[in-house]
């Protein structure tokens, strides 16, 4: 170390002070060992201040250089200070932390839910899987022949008009409803078919708070020897019980559609009143939920099926409206925008 009559050379004093010091630092086992480390090399009667004071005894030129190295060697050890410091901390968190329990249960991320509408797809599949339904799908992009012309709807019906339709290319157009499904499982299967075909349906609807010009259908076809209207209506009373409750009523009004005759709205009573009038059925006690009736022989022999051997029922249900009814949703829209605040009520 310095003396007053040995001049020193400081800087070689400075470097083995550094080395000295940076191993006593990445030495230092835990906060206190650190510490002791810091007083002895940069306290304040350290071995740095003390190498500090040979300053003095160092040519008046050389000093500005001296000095500098001095405090590269003091910033260096402060930051390795510093950075053990942190390294000591977080290594005691680590040994802090509880054991793991590994019989605690894990947290869940949200990993997203069933869209409402498919929640009653699924239901109303199910429920007819009873009866013997298997599922079956078509294309959304559909010939004017499978949509119209097999469903016995002439191509000048205003259904078929360029403004109910939209038509991508000359006979070819995205689907009005699900009934070309159909044709297409008659012309690929022979009797006795059972199937339901959700899918998408695309109309030029306004968007509203109640209509979409892309919405979903479910299709249900039966065709059989000897089915009857008297099975048909059997087994929309099953389907109804089953999804909307025993207490519900079915009720048949007469209506129109070129591809069943006779045909048929069925409404059931109103789940929200039950039957005495409110604002969701418009106070007549009750609800519509479907189009149906049985299978018009015209369209057994577009597809090739004998009009005289076989019967059948069809159906088209609408199943954003029934998730409407079901869930007390007011505006058929929120079904259509992925706002995820709306569906994580239904993860
Ligand atoms: N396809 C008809 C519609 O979209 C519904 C329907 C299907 C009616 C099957 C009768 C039989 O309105």
């Amino acid at each position: 170390m310095s003396s007053k009559d040995e001049p020193v050379n400081l800087r070689e004093t400075l470097e083995t002070i550094r080395k000295d010091a940076l191993a006593a630092i990445d030495g230092a086992a835990d906060a206190e060992s650190l510490e002791k480390a810091r007083v002895r090399f940069l306290g304040r009667k350290g071995l740095l201040s003390r190498a500090l004071s040979g300053l003095r005894s160092v040519p008046p030129e050389e000093r500005p250089e001296a000095g500098k190295v001095a405090n590269e060697v003091k910033e260096t050890l402060e930051t390795s200070i510093r950075i053990r410091a942190d390294q000591l901390a977080s290594l005691a968190d680590r040994s802090e932390v509880a054991p793991v329990d590994l019989t605690m249960p894990g947290r869940r991320p949200w990993r997203g839910g069933v869209h409402p509408v498919s929640i009653v797809i699924d239901e109303i599949c199910d429920i007819f899987k009873e009866l013997g339904f298997t599922r079956a799908a078509g294309p959304e992009v559909e010939t004017d022949w499978h949509n119209f012309t097999a469903l016995n709807i002439p191509l000048d019906h205003p259904a078929a008009d360029m403004h109910d339709t939209f038509y991508l290319d000359e006979g070819v157009l995205l689907r009005t409803h699900t009934s070309p499904v159909q044709a297409r499982v008659m012309m690929e299967h022979d009797p006795p078919v059972r199937i339901l075909a959700p899918g998408m349906a695309f109309r030029r609807d306004p968007y509203d708070a109640s209509h979409a010009p892309a919405f979903e259908q479910v299709e249900g076809l039966a065709v059989d020897e000897g089915i009857d209207f008297i099975e048909f209506r059997a087994a929309i009373d099953y389907f109804v019980h089953r999804f909307f409750g025993a207490s519900t009523r079915t009720r048949f009004r007469p209506s129109y559609f070129p591809f069943t005759e006779p045909s048929a709205e069925v409404d059931v009573s109103c789940m929200i009143c039950e039957g005495s009038g409110c604002a969701v059925c418009k106070r007549t006690g009750w609800i519509e939920i479907m189009g149906s009736g049985m299978v018009n022989p015209a369209v057994f022999e577009a597809v090739g099926y004998d009009p005289e051997r076989y019967t059948g029922y069809a159906f088209g249900m609408g199943p954003a409206r029934i998730a409407m009814l079901r869930y007390g949703i007011p505006d058929i829209r929120v079904l259509y925008e992925a706002d995820v605040g709306f569906l994580e009520q239904f993860a």
